[in-house]
């Protein structure tokens, strides 16, 4: 089963590289940064999810939404969503900028009722989403400073756009028992994670260098600071016993912070993997670049070179270095 949304920074490629650190034995699982579920589905399709909980959550009030009610009302999404290749085939970018436009405003008539956060909701809205991501630009989601999606039509000769079986494999794992999905920050998705627990991170990029392109999913953007309370969740979760797998850029600053002294106490070791990164706007720029995974999960076969990180300094020193 694979994620029926394209996500930047979505996990497929990296799966052979991260299935060696699932644990065999779990009683929850919990993914903070949801996205396009690369791992979630991956765990559902080979049923290690069976008679287990798991917490899905994002802060992207459109994406979780989308997600509710594709789970909630399949047959209705399903329907719109072709009813809107229809208009696509025949009517190509024009109907992909009036889809956009329709999008925003029932994303602002949407806002108050996801914690504040504007969002087109229903079948409709999930239908809009779900075609904008299969037509438009890399099947990036993008917000304006003013909130507004603008991300420009793709060029995709005959995109997939409605696949109903795909759609209906992914609503069916949405909808086993014990499955939640939540529209929350990272912080609070992690906060009771403890023993018993299989958690699987995968935050926003760091950048790599200070011009490098940096993926914004929400209107907010993730910050360094970010990437520092996160370390901090992560290195608390592990120390309550959760089984913890993370995945990032190869980022001094999150070498550095996995690397420390605080991390490797909590059992987290960072392994160095080669990946191929599709979010470069220019095709020359997307060549293989390394990404971490950082786990204290015993991995069990030993698929991907075994680095330790380089740096042992805290993410401020690293940060500050950075910027001279
Ligand atoms: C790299 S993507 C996850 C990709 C996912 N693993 C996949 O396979 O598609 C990072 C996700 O983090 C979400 N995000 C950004 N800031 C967040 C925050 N503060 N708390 C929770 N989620 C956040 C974004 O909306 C985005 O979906």
């Amino acid at each position: 089963m694979r994620p029926f949304l394209k996500w930047a920074g979505g996990k497929r490629q990296l799966l052979p590289a991260l299935r060696p650190c699932y644990p065999a034995a779990f009683d929850r699982y919990i993914e903070p940064f949801l996205g396009s579920g690369a791992v979630f589905f991956d765990l559902s399709s080979s049923h290690r999810l069976d008679g287990r909980r798991a917490v899905l959550a994002d802060l992207n009030a459109d994406l979780i939404s989308c997600y509710q009610a594709l789970r909630d009302d399949t047959d209705a999404v399903i329907y719109l969503l072709a009813a809107l290749e229809r208009k696509h085939r025949a009517r190509g970018d024009a109907c992909y900028y009036e889809v956009r436009d329709r999008f925003n405003e029932a994303r602002a008539g949407g806002a108050g009722k996801a914690g504040g956060a504007s969002r087109a909701g229903g079948a409709s809205g999930a239908a809009m989403f779900i075609y904008l991501n299969r037509t438009g630009f890399n099947g990036l989601f993008r917000l304006n400073r003013a909130g507004t999606f603008n991300v420009p039509a793709g060029r995709y000769a005959n995109p997939t756009i409605c696949d109903a079986g795909q759609l209906r494999a992914c609503a069916a794992a949405l909808q086993q028992p014990g499955v939640t999905l939540t529209r929350r920050r990272f912080d609070g998705t992690l906060a009771d994670a403890g023993a018993g627990d299989f958690v699987y991170c995968d935050p926003p990029y760091a950048p790599l260098s200070a011009t490098s392109l940096f993926a914004h999913y929400t209107a907010d953007g993730f910050t360094l600071e970010d990437h520092e309370r996160l370390q901090a969740s992560i290195i608390g979760a592990a120390g309550r016993g959760a089984v913890v797998v993370l995945s990032n850029s190869s980022a001094p600053e999150i070498e550095s912070a996995y690397g420390s002294r605080a991390a490797r106490k909590a059992g987290l070791r960072v392994r160095r993997v080669p990946a191929r990164r599709a979010i470069n706007s220019r095709a020359s720029a997307r060549g293989p670049v390394d990404e971490l995974i950082i786990t204290n999960a015993p991995v069990t076969a030993l698929d991907v070179p075994l680095r330790m990180a380089r740096a042992r300094a805290p993410v401020a020193a690293a940060r500050r270095a950075a910027q001279r």
